[in-house]
Parts: structure tokens; sequence; C-alpha cells
């Protein structure tokens, strides 16, 4: 099959690049490199199954033809990461919510299957965990930007739930709950990169609050496994499904991990969230989902552990730095 993938050398849409290669496929990647890394799909160029074009996903000339001539579409491209959103707020509604516009409104005229990403930010500042794809939604204020991450990803929502209402687009809405895994830089605030790495250099891993709040994290091959069997599932079109993993972790305790495991002699440091993202900064103590839903329509079931995740991201620093600079007692 043709298959785009829209954000392609970013984190998790360069996973899928490799994994649907691997199956046979013909893919195409578009993306602006704006937080995605070249080195990220390099190693596919020269494969003649593979394409890359550097360029936005808003210009809709190219994507009109870019999707026209595509099986499947993976709309990975998006302003992604608490720290760029606080940062850039008109660029990440605009981004999100264009971007998503773009793609669906050519899938719908081509009748294409596309998965939607949409993320665990959108159950914002609800308290009862699990959380199911049915709860209700609670956000903070419009003057609270990050909330605008979360608003804009709830917007696609809803608006690929119109397509396949009105006209029964083949669409997926995936929650995605904290994925991680080697390729995901900590540069925007991702905690798992940041804290391996940290600890692999033997300095100080900072935490943001007082590290009691809690996450679940999912190994990045378990969710790419989840989403390309949505596409090739019917029953999921039109549906909104978690993806993650649902094994909760302190973030203490995931410092704790990442210290144990590499070895590192690093201590722990506190850093409010004013201090990080300034005044007003409104964080979950919890996130966890429900995977019943994608249990029950795919079987999907996380594998990986935590310390899978860990040892992979320590295992791709340690390959891109002089082992000098590495912690001892690997
Ligand atoms: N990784 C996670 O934990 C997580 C959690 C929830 C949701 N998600 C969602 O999964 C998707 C992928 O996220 P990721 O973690 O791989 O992040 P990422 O930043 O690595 O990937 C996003 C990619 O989109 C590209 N991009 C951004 N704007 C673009 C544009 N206008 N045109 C073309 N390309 C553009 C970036 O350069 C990048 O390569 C996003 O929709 C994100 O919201 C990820």
């Amino acid at each position: 099959m043709k298959i785009l993938i829209t954000g392609g050398a970013g984190f998790v849409g360069s996973h899928l690049a490799d994994r649907l290669i691997s199956e046979g496929h013909e893919i195409t990647v578009i993306d602006d490199l704006s937080t995605g890394r070249y080195s990220n799909v390099e190693h596919l160029e020269g494969n003649s199954s593979f394409r890359l074009i550097i360029e936005t996903v808003l210009n809709q000339t190219l994507m009109e033809e870019l999707i026209r001539e595509a099986d499947r579409v993976y709309h990975m491209a998006s302003a992604v990461g608490v720290r760029l959103i606080m940062e850039q707020p008109v660029k990440t509604i605009e981004t999100i919510f264009h971007g998503t516009d773009v793609v669906l409104s050519r899938c719908a005229r081509y009748r294409k299957r596309v998965l939607i990403p949409s993320t665990s930010e959108v159950y914002g500042k609800g308290y009862s965990v699990p959380f199911r794809e049915e709860d209700d939604l609670l956000t903070g204020a419009t003057d609270k930007h990050r909330w605008a991450y979360a608003c804009a990803k709830t917007l696609d929502e809803f608006l690929a739930l119109a397509h396949f209402k009105e006209t029964r687009l083949p669409v997926v809405v995936a929650r995605l709950f904290n994925t991680v895994g080697p390729r995901q830089t900590g540069q925007y605030g991702m905690v798992v990169p940041r804290f391996v790495q940290a600890a692999m250099k033997n300095e100080p891993i900072e935490v943001h609050g007082d590290g009691t709040q809690s996450r679940c994290f999912g190994h990045v091959a378990d969710v790419v496994d989840g989403l390309v069997k949505t596409l090739e599932t019917p029953a999921c079109f039109g549906q909104v499904i978690n993806f993650g993993s649902d094994t909760e972790v302190s973030i203490n305790d995931l410092a704790k991990r990442a210290i144990e495991l590499t070895g590192s002699s690093s201590e722990i440091r506190y850093i409010s969230y004013d201090e990080v993202y300034g005044e007003g900064f409104e964080d979950m103590q919890r996130r966890v989902p429900s995977l019943e839903k994608a249990g029950r329509l795919l079987g999907y079931k996380p594998t990986r552990t935590l310390d899978d995740i860990i040892n992979d991201v320590a295992e791709e620093f340690r390959a891109e730095a002089p082992a000098s600079k590495h912690a001892q007692n690997q």
C-alpha cells in the first residue's frame, strides 16, 4: 500500500515509518522538521519504498496530491510538548487545527483511511482515573496557555468525528498517553529523555514540582503496533481510543529508576512549575488511561516495561555520544 505519514520525521512518525516499510509498504513522509529531525529518517533514504518531502502540511496543493495518491494517512504532524505550547501558543493552535483540517478535508474528498492522534491532555484536570474515552473533559481557563494544546486537539477530535458522522469517513482518533522511547527529544520538555540524558552525564535531574505527580509511560513500539492495527480494523472507524500504558509511576520514582539503571551519581533537584513555565502553570497529579476499549477492539496490551523504555533510551544516547561522557557501571 501507499502510506502517507505527516510528521514522519518526528518521534512516533519515524517509528511508524520503520514499521510500515518493514511490512513492504511504500512510505511518503511530509515533515517541516520544526520539532522532528532528519536523522530520524536518514536511514530510510535510499530505500526505493521511501520518500521524504520537507514541507508543511499547510501546503494545501501538495497535500491534495499526496492524499489523493495514498491508501492510508497517518497524520502525526503537530505542535508537540508543553514547553513549545507555553512558548508559541499561536503556532500551536494554528498547526494543530489548520493542519488537521487540511488533512481531514482531503481524506473526506478522496475517501481515505486516516488516523488522527490526540492526547491524554484532553482529559485536562479530570481526577477520576482511569480515564475512559467517554469521560467528560475538564480543561482550564483560556488565559492558561497550556490548555490551548488540549483544546486544539479536542477540536481536531470533534472535526474527525463530524466527518465520520456526516460522510462515514474511515477515521480513527487515537488518544496517546505519554509515549516514549528512542528518538524522543528532551528539548521540548519530555521527561524520560531529559532524565535519562542527565543521569548518563551524572548531571542533576530536574524534577518539576514535588515529584509526587505520576504518569504512565508507554513504549513507542507498543503504541505504534496499536495505531497500525486501527486503520485495518473497520470497527475502529469513528471511534476515539486511548493508547499507551496503564502502569503508573511517580516522577520521583522515574528519576530514581533512571539513576539506578544507568549507574549514575546524579542528584535530584526540585524546581517549581512557576520557575519553569511562568506563573499560573497548572499540572495534573495523575493521568492513567483505561485501555479496555483498545483491548476489546484490537487486543491491545502493552508488553514493554518502564525498565525496557529507560534501557532503550539509554542505549540510544550511548550509541550517539562518546563513551567517556557516560556514567560508569552501566
Ligand atoms: N509522544 C507522546 O507522548 C504523545 C502524547 C500525546 C500525543 N502525541 C501526538 O502524537 C503525534 C506525534 O507526536 P511526537 O511525539 O512524535 O512529536 P514530534 O514532535 O516528534 O512529531 C511531530 C512532527 O510533526 C512535524 N511537524 C510539526 N508541524 C508541522 C507542519 N506544519 N508540517 C509538517 N510537519 C510538521 C514536526 O517536525 C515533527 O517531526 C502528535 O500529534 C502528538 O500530539 C504524542
